[in-house]
């Protein structure tokens, strides 16, 4: 297939482009940058431009660019920053490919299980609402910006992406250097649940749902057996064979991080990964220790 890939040069378009280039598909890159290497094509999506001839023809468009959640602390210009990235990129991306003559059969769209929000023990498929907050009202509109390709006909998945686990970004970067000191433990009460996958799973799923006709609208890319926080930290120690028996209260996370810390390491969101199993995908790292140590 010719794919056309945004945010090819993060953590998971890398991996994504290189497990597509092994599969000999033709894939070309679409970046800010001048730096990234041909084939590419430039866009801006701040200033809403794109060459929209040279979208034409392409049989799948993965759409994974936006300003990184966790860069920094969410300031009113940082959210705004984490917004806009996402939801008129996204518009003018859908835009220009349903408007050309010959559209892709398929536009996989990035999202993220924060769409779900802050929701306790209850068990979260494809079928429930969105959540509350500043996260959940982003991925909606990031995925409700999509409607353009839909709506000529294109199949749309949304692939709300649970916490990648990779030593070279996310979550897990952050959290090695204080396990590296024998400082690692739980944040906040341990009780919430995380929703993670492995990168090997991501580049995987996706796949799936390019080759799938059947796989439309959300999917949730999450591994078949979120933890608690707790249980996570646990078999992290275990894994990198470093304690785990420093907390960080609450607080603390909320007041060196803010409202990031609500968001991002304090929600509790116990997502399933039910259209993704149904459509038979196996799991490289179906188990947290085996993701860990692959990462
Ligand atoms: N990693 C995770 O755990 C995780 C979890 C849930 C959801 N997601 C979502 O999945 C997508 C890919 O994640 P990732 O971890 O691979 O992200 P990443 O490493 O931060 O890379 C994102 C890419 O987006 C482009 N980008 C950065 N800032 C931008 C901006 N202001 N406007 C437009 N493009 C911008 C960059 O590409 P160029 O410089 O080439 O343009 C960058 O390489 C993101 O949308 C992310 O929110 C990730």
């Amino acid at each position: 297939m010719k794919i056309l890939v945004s945010g090819a040069t993060g953590l998971i378009g890398g991996a994504l482009v290189n497990a597509l280039e092994i599969d000999r598909h033709e894939v070309t890159a679409l970046s800010r940058s001048e730096a990234v290497q041909a084939p590419r094509l430039l866009w801006d999506p701040e200033r809403g431009k794109i060459d929209a001839r040279m979208l034409d023809g392409f049989n799948a468009v993965v759409h994974l660019a936006g300003e990184s959640i966790a860069a920094g602390r969410w300031t009113p210009l940082m959210k705004e920053r984490i917004r806009e990235s996402r939801c008129r990129g996204t518009g003018l991306l859908a835009q220009t490919v349903a408007a050309v003559s010959r559209p892709p059969q398929v536009f996989v769209c990035a999202s993220a299980i924060g769409f779900y929000g802050d929701r306790g023990d209850e068990v979260l498929t494809e079928n429930s609402p969105a959540g509350t907050g500043f996260l959940a009202d982003v991925c909606r509109e990031w995925e409700s910006a999509c409607r353009p390709a839909a709506a000529r006909g294109i199949r749309v998945v949304h692939a709300r992406f649970g916490v990648v686990l990779s030593r070279r970004g996310g979550a897990l970067k952050k959290m090695l250097p204080p396990f590296r000191w024998g400082l690692g433990g739980k944040i906040g009460s341990g009780r919430q649940w995380w929703s993670w996958i492995g990168l090997s799973d991501v580049v995987g799923a996706i796949q799936q749902t390019l080759k799938d006709g059947s796989l439309s609208g959300p999917v949730n890319v999450t591994a078949p057996g979120p933890v608690r926080h707790d249980e996570f930290i646990r078999i992290l120690g275990r894994v990198l064979r470093r304690p785990a028996v420093t907390p960080l209260p609450a607080f603390a996370a909320k007041l060196v991080l803010g409202e990031m810390a609500d968001a991002l390491l304090l929600a509790s969101a116990r997502v399933e990964p039910r259209k993704l199993i149904q459509s038979g995908y196996v799991f490289r790292a179906p188990t947290l220790a085996q993701a860990l140590t692959e990462a």
